[in-house]
């Protein structure tokens, strides 16, 4: 038996350490909690993903009776991203969350997958997406969203 160690790089950061490209996704990300339509689960995220022409695309979780039919806000702005500039690489995302009224205190984990979606991006544009987590203490960044998702399944393993 072998053991397979994988290290992930996360960097930490409080508000006032992060660079101001950063810091201005971040605030955009949680203006974007106000636009949440969360009625069934009350936990409202807000995403904001720049491209490398500097058009920033923003997202909020969108909710439904039937579960499963709702998406995560850092899928809304991917997918709007995707959709209206799809020749340009996203090149950063901030996701920020509330809950009764307070920004949540760790920084918001995207689910697995999100994680998945904005793989295909780094993959299909061969560019590094910066990932920004939002939380009151603490801001954790990774530099890719491979760091977040090791072990990852991407298109070259069909062909
Ligand atoms: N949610 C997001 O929008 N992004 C995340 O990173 C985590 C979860 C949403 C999905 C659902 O509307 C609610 O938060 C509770 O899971």
């Amino acid at each position: 038996m072998q053991e397979l160690q994988i290290p992930i790089h996360i960097q930490v950061f409080s508000l006032e350490e992060l660079p101001e490209a950063d810091r201005e996704l971040v605030e955009i990300a949680k203006a974007m909690t106000k636009t949440s339509y969360s009625p069934y689960s009350h936990f409202q995220v807000g995403a904001a993903l720049r491209l490398k022409d500097g058009r920033i695309f923003k997202g909020s979780n969108q909710e439904n009776a039937a579960y499963p039919v709702g998406l995560c806000a850092e899928r809304t702005a991917f997918f709007a991203a995707g959709a209206n500039a799809p020749e340009v690489p996203p090149v950063s995302i901030a996701i920020a969350a509330q809950t009764g009224g307070q920004f949540i205190e760790t920084p918001v984990a995207p689910c697995g997958s999100c994680r998945q979606a904005l793989l295909e991006a780094e993959v299909r544009y061969q560019e590094p997406i910066r990932v920004i987590l939002y939380g009151t203490k603490n801001i954790f960044v990774a530099s890719n969203v491979r760091d977040l998702l090791p072990l990852t399944f991407d298109g070259s393993q069909l062909s």
